[in-house]
Protein backbone atom coordinates (compact mmCIF):
# COMPACT_ATOMS: atom_id res chain seq x y z
CA UNK A 1 0.00 0.00 0.00
CA UNK A 2 1.45 3.04 -0.84
CA UNK A 3 1.77 6.25 1.63
CA UNK A 4 0.23 9.53 0.90
CA UNK A 5 2.61 12.49 -0.15
CA UNK A 6 2.95 15.58 1.84
CA UNK A 7 3.34 18.62 0.16
CA UNK A 8 5.86 20.93 2.10
CA UNK A 9 3.65 24.05 3.09
CA UNK A 10 6.07 26.69 2.50
CA UNK A 11 5.51 26.00 -1.26
CA UNK A 12 2.74 26.36 -3.61
CA UNK A 13 0.81 23.12 -5.09
CA UNK A 14 2.74 24.40 -8.84
CA UNK A 15 6.08 23.35 -6.44
CA UNK A 16 7.75 26.24 -6.39
CA UNK A 17 9.66 27.92 -3.13
CA UNK A 18 9.14 31.56 -1.70
CA UNK A 19 6.47 32.16 -3.48
CA UNK A 20 4.57 33.18 -0.22
CA UNK A 21 3.54 37.43 -0.69
CA UNK A 22 4.06 39.61 1.77
CA UNK A 23 1.90 40.62 4.70
CA UNK A 24 0.04 43.70 3.88
CA UNK A 25 1.11 46.28 6.38
CA UNK A 26 -1.13 48.56 8.51
CA UNK A 27 -0.44 52.33 10.51
CA UNK A 28 0.06 51.58 13.94
CA UNK A 29 -0.42 55.05 16.37
CA UNK A 30 -0.19 54.42 20.15
CA UNK A 31 1.14 56.37 23.19
CA UNK A 32 3.27 54.23 25.08
CA UNK A 33 4.11 55.57 28.69
CA UNK A 34 3.50 59.13 27.28
CA UNK A 35 5.22 58.57 24.42
CA UNK A 36 3.69 58.88 20.97
CA UNK A 37 4.61 55.97 18.37
CA UNK A 38 3.97 55.85 14.09
CA UNK A 39 4.78 52.24 13.23
CA UNK A 40 3.70 50.08 10.35
CA UNK A 41 2.62 46.37 11.54
CA UNK A 42 1.95 43.43 10.04
CA UNK A 43 -1.58 42.60 10.99
CA UNK A 44 -1.26 39.78 12.72
CA UNK A 45 1.33 41.25 14.92
CA UNK A 46 0.80 40.73 18.95
CA UNK A 47 1.22 43.94 21.17
CA UNK A 48 3.86 42.00 23.17
CA UNK A 49 6.19 41.56 19.96
CA UNK A 50 5.15 44.95 18.71
CA UNK A 51 6.01 46.54 22.35
CA UNK A 52 9.46 43.98 22.23
CA UNK A 53 10.62 43.26 18.87
CA UNK A 54 10.09 46.65 17.46
CA UNK A 55 10.21 49.01 20.42
CA UNK A 56 13.14 47.63 22.58
CA UNK A 57 10.47 47.55 25.55
CA UNK A 58 11.48 43.79 26.91
CA UNK A 59 9.94 44.28 30.52
CA UNK A 60 6.82 42.80 29.50
CA UNK A 61 7.91 38.99 29.11
CA UNK A 62 7.00 36.11 26.74
CA UNK A 63 6.13 33.43 28.95
CA UNK A 64 3.21 31.24 27.50
CA UNK A 65 2.35 33.29 24.58
CA UNK A 66 -0.82 31.60 24.98
CA UNK A 67 -2.71 33.61 27.96
CA UNK A 68 -1.88 31.36 30.70
CA UNK A 69 0.78 33.06 32.60
CA UNK A 70 0.33 36.97 32.78
CA UNK A 71 4.14 37.46 32.19
CA UNK A 72 3.29 39.94 29.44
CA UNK A 73 0.69 41.94 31.30
CA UNK A 74 0.70 45.84 30.29
CA UNK A 75 -1.93 48.30 30.86
CA UNK A 76 -3.78 49.51 27.84
CA UNK A 77 -6.30 52.23 28.25
CA UNK A 78 -5.71 51.77 32.42
CA UNK A 79 -6.96 47.92 31.86
CA UNK A 80 -4.71 45.02 32.01
CA UNK A 81 -4.50 42.71 28.94
CA UNK A 82 -2.36 40.01 28.15
CA UNK A 83 -0.52 41.69 25.71
CA UNK A 84 0.38 38.27 24.35
CA UNK A 85 -3.23 37.90 22.98
CA UNK A 86 -3.75 41.08 21.89
CA UNK A 87 -3.48 42.23 18.61
CA UNK A 88 -1.44 45.48 18.28
CA UNK A 89 -3.64 46.34 15.41
CA UNK A 90 -6.36 46.44 18.32
CA UNK A 91 -4.26 49.56 19.86
CA UNK A 92 -4.90 51.74 17.25
CA UNK A 93 -4.89 55.30 19.68
CA UNK A 94 -4.53 53.34 22.69
CA UNK A 95 -2.78 54.44 25.64
CA UNK A 96 -0.59 51.65 26.86
CA UNK A 97 1.79 51.63 30.06
CA UNK A 98 4.26 49.25 30.61
CA UNK A 99 6.79 48.34 33.71
CA UNK A 100 9.32 50.77 31.79
CA UNK A 101 6.79 53.86 32.65
CA UNK A 102 6.02 52.97 35.51
CA UNK A 103 9.04 54.70 37.56
CA UNK A 104 8.97 59.01 38.25
CA UNK A 105 10.50 60.41 35.74
CA UNK A 106 13.63 61.35 37.71
CA UNK A 107 14.01 57.57 38.37
CA UNK A 108 12.14 56.86 41.56
CA UNK A 109 10.44 53.42 42.05
CA UNK A 110 6.60 53.43 42.27
CA UNK A 111 5.19 52.75 45.32
CA UNK A 112 4.15 49.19 44.47
CA UNK A 113 8.14 48.66 42.88
CA UNK A 114 9.31 49.39 46.18
CA UNK A 115 7.04 47.23 47.92
CA UNK A 116 8.20 44.34 46.07
CA UNK A 117 11.42 44.73 46.95
CA UNK A 118 10.59 45.48 50.59
CA UNK A 119 8.35 42.20 50.43
CA UNK A 120 11.29 39.91 48.74
CA UNK A 121 8.03 39.39 46.15
CA UNK A 122 10.13 37.69 43.47
CA UNK A 123 13.08 35.45 42.96
CA UNK A 124 13.96 34.88 39.51
CA UNK A 125 12.35 38.33 38.50
CA UNK A 126 10.56 36.69 35.44
CA UNK A 127 7.14 37.10 36.41
CA UNK A 128 7.87 39.93 38.29
CA UNK A 129 7.08 42.95 35.91
CA UNK A 130 3.77 41.24 34.59
CA UNK A 131 2.80 40.87 38.80
CA UNK A 132 3.72 45.00 38.93
CA UNK A 133 1.56 45.77 35.95
CA UNK A 134 -1.20 43.42 37.25
CA UNK A 135 -1.04 44.70 40.73
CA UNK A 136 -1.05 48.11 39.94
CA UNK A 137 -4.40 47.76 37.97
CA UNK A 138 -5.63 45.80 40.99
CA UNK A 139 -4.95 48.23 43.45
CA UNK A 140 -6.68 50.85 40.81
CA UNK A 141 -9.48 48.60 40.84
CA UNK A 142 -9.71 48.63 44.92
CA UNK A 143 -9.61 44.70 44.52
CA UNK A 144 -6.61 44.92 47.36
CA UNK A 145 -8.65 45.44 50.19
CA UNK A 146 -7.13 41.79 51.90
CA UNK A 147 -4.36 39.46 51.40
CA UNK A 148 -7.38 37.16 50.10
CA UNK A 149 -8.73 39.70 47.63
CA UNK A 150 -5.40 40.25 46.34
CA UNK A 151 -5.08 36.44 45.49
CA UNK A 152 -8.48 36.07 43.89
CA UNK A 153 -7.60 38.99 41.73
CA UNK A 154 -3.55 38.06 41.01
CA UNK A 155 -4.79 34.09 40.08
CA UNK A 156 -4.00 35.09 36.62
CA UNK A 157 -0.29 35.78 37.20
CA UNK A 158 1.68 32.76 37.76
CA UNK A 159 5.20 32.53 39.79
CA UNK A 160 7.36 29.73 38.94
CA UNK A 161 9.44 30.29 41.83
CA UNK A 162 6.01 30.48 44.14
CA UNK A 163 7.04 34.09 45.34
CA UNK A 164 3.49 34.32 46.11
CA UNK A 165 3.53 35.44 49.76
CA UNK A 166 5.57 38.40 48.97
CA UNK A 167 4.02 39.12 46.29
CA UNK A 168 0.92 39.33 48.33
CA UNK A 169 2.04 41.35 51.25
CA UNK A 170 3.26 43.50 48.50
CA UNK A 171 0.01 44.21 47.08
CA UNK A 172 -2.25 43.88 50.19
CA UNK A 173 -0.08 46.45 51.95
CA UNK A 174 -0.23 49.53 49.22
CA UNK A 175 -4.44 48.05 48.84
CA UNK A 176 -4.58 49.08 52.84
CA UNK A 177 -3.02 52.19 53.02
CA UNK A 178 -4.14 53.80 49.23
CA UNK A 179 -1.53 54.40 46.61
CA UNK A 180 -1.22 57.94 45.36
S1 LIG B 1 3.00 35.30 27.87
FE1 LIG B 1 1.06 36.23 27.83
S2 LIG B 1 -0.08 35.19 29.34
FE2 LIG B 1 1.82 34.09 29.25
S1 LIG C 1 10.05 35.31 40.45
FE1 LIG C 1 10.61 33.65 39.17
S2 LIG C 1 8.77 33.23 38.10
FE2 LIG C 1 8.18 34.65 39.58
Amino acid sequence: MSSPVHTNGSQSASGDAGSVPPAPRMPLRMTINGTPHQLEIDPRESLLDVLRERLDLTGAKKGCNQGACGACTVLVNGRRINSCLTLAALCHDAQVRTIEGLSAPGGALHPLQAAFIAHDGFQCGFCTAGQIMSGVACLDEGHAGSADEVRFWMSGNICRCGAYPGIVAAIAELGQRKLP
